[in-house]
């Protein structure tokens, strides 16, 4: 079976819904539900005899091992994390203390585990990292994507820990020979993502009637990269993926980000018709930046196609429709999450909720 942790996040549960649509093999996750952990993203396999929850902290060093050693998986694939860049930068304790301390922990039980296993299966152990593309900083317009052997340049306190992370992931296997694999990808959208994070925001803030936060000039660049693409990458990486090695995953759809909320707010005009022949892009308005705000990210996926044979299928004006229809079709998953200490971050942020 495999170990999941922060399985009721955004992507550690479409994971969790691809992987038990298309294997028998059984899966656990540890999720310690933070704010970002959303038990009802997993509703529909809830009762699944594949699916197992705990519910705890990857920094709870003896419930780690006594999972690891109950269940014995062949893998761990880490999603668990504080992953909110503005946040970071209003409390960045949390982020060493999840992303750097958390890792930390996982780490040495995953160690202690895999040394225990016969050879075989210690050696077909798998460790994998869920980074970020964040970690490589800030590219010019006309600079190349980034590569995995970009150097590491973290601007803020989440990149920061992230980055923090990942060296630690590396040192475990060049100091411990434990088999880790880490992955970068650029900004994950689909169902499900809590509407913290520029789309679902976006879109909750349309139906609103609320302005629609642009920070600065809008001209930020991030690579969209549907999270279903991501989870196939992240099953090739555990299938096909070589220890020691990093992969960069992207979406080929680089986007300013005036241009993302602009197509957000067309596909809305389609869907949900405003009265009277407004527009949502109305609603528009040119926010205080984010500091430190990096300008642009890009992956060069060349690695991760050439060498296990994945590349993302899905195209960015179809997955942003499809997704703008989910949130659309499921008001109750929005209402949920835009209750209790959500409210009080956007209070805090933007001085409503
Ligand atoms: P998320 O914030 O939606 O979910 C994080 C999950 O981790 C939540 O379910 C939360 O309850 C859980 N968690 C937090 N601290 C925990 C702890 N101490 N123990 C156990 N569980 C804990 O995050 P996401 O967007 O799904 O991101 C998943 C991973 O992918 C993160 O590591 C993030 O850094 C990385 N990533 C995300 C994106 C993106 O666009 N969302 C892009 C690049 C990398
Ligand atoms: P976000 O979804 O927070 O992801 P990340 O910071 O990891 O890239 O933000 C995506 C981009 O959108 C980023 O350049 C910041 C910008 N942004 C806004 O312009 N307004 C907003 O309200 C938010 C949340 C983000």
């Amino acid at each position: 079976m495999l170990l999941v942790t922060g399985g009721c996040g955004f992507i550690g549960s479409a994971f969790i819904l691809q992987w038990l649509a298309q294997s028998s093999e059984p899966l656990l996750n540890l999720d310690l539900i933070t704010y970002a952990g959303n038990p009802h993203n997993l509703d529909s396999v809830a009762t699944h005899p594949g699916y197992h929850f705990v519910h705890g902290d990857i920094g709870d060093s003896a419930l780690v091992a006594g999972l690891l050693a109950q269940h014995r998986p062949r893998a761990i694939v880490h999603f668990a994390a504080e992953s909110h860049v503005d946040r970071s930068s209003a409390g960045p304790l949390a982020f060493v203390q999840t992303n750097v301390v958390g890792t930390l922990k996982l780490l040495e039980a995953a160690c202690a585990y895999q040394g225990s296993l016969p050879a075989q299966q210690a050696a077909a152990f798998r460790f994998i990292n869920v980074s970020t593309d964040e970690v490589y900083g800030s590219l010019e317009p006309g600079d190349p994507p980034f590569t995995e052997l970009h150097r590491y340049q973290p601007n803020s306190p989440y990149s920061a820990s992230k980055a923090g992370a990942d060296h630690l992931v590396r040192a475990w296997h060049h100091t411990y020979g434990l088999p880790t694999i880490s992955t970068h990808c650029s900004n994950n959208y689909g169902p499900r993502q809590f509407p913290e994070k520029l789309i679902p925001l976006v879109i909750h803030k349309a139906l609103g009637g609320l302005p629609l936060p642009v920070y600065g000039d809008g001209l930020q660049v991030r690579d969209w990269l549907h999270v279903d693409d991501h989870c196939a990458a992240l099953r090739a990486v555990l299938e096909k993926g070589q220890p020691g090695q990093t992969y960069n995953i992207g979406g080929r759809s680089e986007r300013t980000n005036l241009t993302v909320v602009r197509t957000v707010c067309a596909t809305l005009d389609e869907l949900r018709p405003l009265p009277g022949g407004r527009k949502y892009a109305e609603q528009i308005s040119h926010v205080t930046d984010r500091k430190g705000h990096d300008r642009r990210y890009a992956i060069d996926d060349r690695k991760i196609s050439s060498e296990l044979g994945w590349s993302p299928r899905v195209a960015f004006e179809q997955g942003m429709r499809d997704t703008v229809a989910w949130y659309l079709d499921n008001p109750q998953w929005v209402q949920g999450v835009t209750t209790g200490s959500y409210r009080q971050w956007l209070t805090q942020q933007y001085g409503t909720a």
